[in-house]
């Protein structure tokens, strides 16, 4: 029986302390959700949007009932604020990630990916008819390795893809340096912004923008579900990129387009968080904090405390609860054995003191 089979999988997650399950949030202070600049929190976007009479239901495809002028004029303004040639928008970022790795390497093409990629990315590379291999966590070295392997094996198209702020570790890819390379071994580079959208850059462009590097990407991901407070994604690229995604990106092709109400929403946010410097100076002064022995290094809201064992970082998690501070625990399968930690999200919201009894609570943790 099916059943039995399913029990016996979830039995075994059990057995190592990884079995999921859902949690509702809210009753303490938040130290895991993606509202960087607090924009659900202080309900931001509901005072920009109050009154909006606009539809939930989009009614289809894009290709089909699902394309209308806001979203086409909201992707003229997104891509106009990243200094794109073209955007499109997408559901979510698994969706975007998922289908432009999905469909962009064809038959004897190969995909060049950060091992810590997010899951949407190596989900996409999957179903790729491209070759793939990763490269270790920021290793210049091992991707120019594996660059130069293809010049030998003269593949067709190299695609390289990296985040620009890594969604578990916190810390930034080398983004000039893998620019280039890609340019040296005539590869094109890919880069997802998700965690550094509205935090990055002086207006929040993301990491890319912040270092000019928006010509020399074959493609960015941003999404819209983390500090601008929504949900969905858009890949900036050229037009022809667009062209090909609208007829070859199957998330965008064969799913409902994104509602009216929500494109309202995306819009309102991209009204809101280029302005919010005070909330990015906050973030500064709090993740300066975080500057010390026991915690990754990260110039970014996404800070780490490794604590090796699902059980010990559960335990931890707990402890910080009791103190009504809440930062999840990050287990083993999601990262590698021996990885297990608690991911901190940082907020302008958070106060100092807050923050301060939250790392002295997990550095005893240690030394306890
Ligand atoms: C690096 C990265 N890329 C993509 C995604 C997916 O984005 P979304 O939540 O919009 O589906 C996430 C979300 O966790 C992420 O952390």
């Amino acid at each position: 029986m099916k059943e039995n089979f399913l029990y016996q999988k979830l039995q075994e997650r059990s057995a190592v302390h990884a079995l999921r399950t859902l949690r509702l949030g809210g009753e303490y202070v938040d130290y895991y959700s993606n509202d960087y600049l607090g924009i659900v929190k202080h309900k931001l976007l509901e005072e920009l949007l109050r009154g909006s009479q606009l539809a939930h239901g989009s009614t289809g495809s894009r290709l089909l009932a699902g394309n209308y002028k806001m979203i086409e004029e909201t992707e003229e303004e997104i891509a106009l604020f990243h200094d794109a040639p073209a955007a499109l928008i997408f559901n979510s970022g698994y969706d975007a990630n998922f289908g432009l790795l999905a469909c962009i390497g064809q038959r004897g093409d190969l995909i060049l990916y950060d091992k810590l990629s997010h899951a949407s990315i190596r989900d996409g590379i999957r179903q790729s008819f491209a070759d793939s291999f990763s490269f270790a966590h920021n290793d210049l070295r091992e991707l120019e390795k594996k660059l130069q392997n293809r010049s030998a094996t003269k593949e067709r198209n190299c695609f390289v893809v990296t985040e620009s702020v890594f969604s578990m570790d916190g810390d930034m890819a080398p983004l000039a340096e893998i620019a280039g390379l890609c340019e040296r071994y005539d590869a094109d580079l890919i880069v997802d912004e998700a965690h550094a959208t509205g935090v990055i850059g002086k207006n929040g462009e993301g990491a890319v923008q912040l270092l000019g590097l928006q010509h020399r990407c074959f493609a960015r991901m941003h999404t819209f579900g983390k500090a601008l407070g929504c949900h969905g994604a858009v890949i900036l690229g050229s037009q022809i990129l667009r062209d090909f995604l609208i007829n070859f990106c199957r998330p965008f092709i064969y799913s409902t387009a994104i509602s009216p109400s929500s494109v309202a929403a995306i819009r309102a946010a991209y009204k809101i968080f280029p302005a919010k410097h005070t909330d990015r100076a906050i973030l500064k002064r709090l993740i300066s904090l975080f500057d010390q022995k026991g915690f990754k290094k990260s110039a970014t809201p996404i800070q780490c405390f490794i604590l090796p064992g699902n059980e010990n970082v559960k335990k931890a998690a707990a402890q910080l609860l009791e103190n009504n501070l809440d930062a999840r625990p990050i287990l083993y399968p999601t990262v590698p054995l021996g990885e297990e930690r608690l991911r901190i999200a940082l907020h302008s919201f958070n106060t100092e003191e807050e923050t301060r009894l939250l790392i002295d609570l997990l550095l005893l943790t240690v030394d306890g």
